[in-house]
């Protein structure tokens, strides 16, 4: 069965009882578990992982695009929070591992702050989800199948 991941930055840990009128009120754990309903409804496996750390989600992304690179995991949906907006490691981590990436946020970001409105991963994602909640990582799940299934 093949695989994505479903990546998460700083912060998200605290889903739930962080800004809910921002986020809602769906915990990590609850978003984790809908991710995997999703990839279970599309005979995709779903690894999830969170980290408050730029450096260990550039060594998760190097790791995806080696699983991408041995044919195991379609791609990644990631939501790298506050980095988003200001790592351009992550853009060159997601250019240079070359694994298909569709960037997320719970919120929409361009209706919000205007310092949130910049993104250094956008250039080098497949795609953006933004907006709908915590339905968009099963939206962005939904997207990079039908992707993967187009170019197999
Ligand atoms: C976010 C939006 C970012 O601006 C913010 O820093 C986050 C969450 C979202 O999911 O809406 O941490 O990525």
């Amino acid at each position: 069965m093949k695989s994505l991941l479903v990546l998460n930055g700083p912060n998200l840990n605290l889903l739930g009882q962080r800004e809910p009128e921002q986020y809602g009120s769906s915990t990590l754990n609850d978003v984790e578990a809908l991710c995997r309903q999703k990839g279970e409804s599309l005979n995709l496996g779903v690894e999830c992982f969170q980290s408050n750390h730029e450096g260990v989600l550039i060594d998760a992304i190097h790791e995806a695009g080696r699983n991408h690179k041995s044919g195991e995991l379609i791609g990644v949906v990631f939501n790298a929070g506050a980095y988003t907006h200001t790592s351009v490691a992550l853009h060159d981590a997601i250019k240079g591992a070359q694994v298909p990436v569709i960037e997320l946020h719970i919120s929409n970001v361009h209706a919000r702050e205007s310092f949130r409105h910049h993104s250094y991963l956008t250039p080098a994602a497949i795609g953006v989800v933004a907006g709908f909640g915590v339905n968009g990582y099963a939206l962005a799940i939904q997207a990079l199948a039908e992707r993967a299934e187009m170019s197999s």
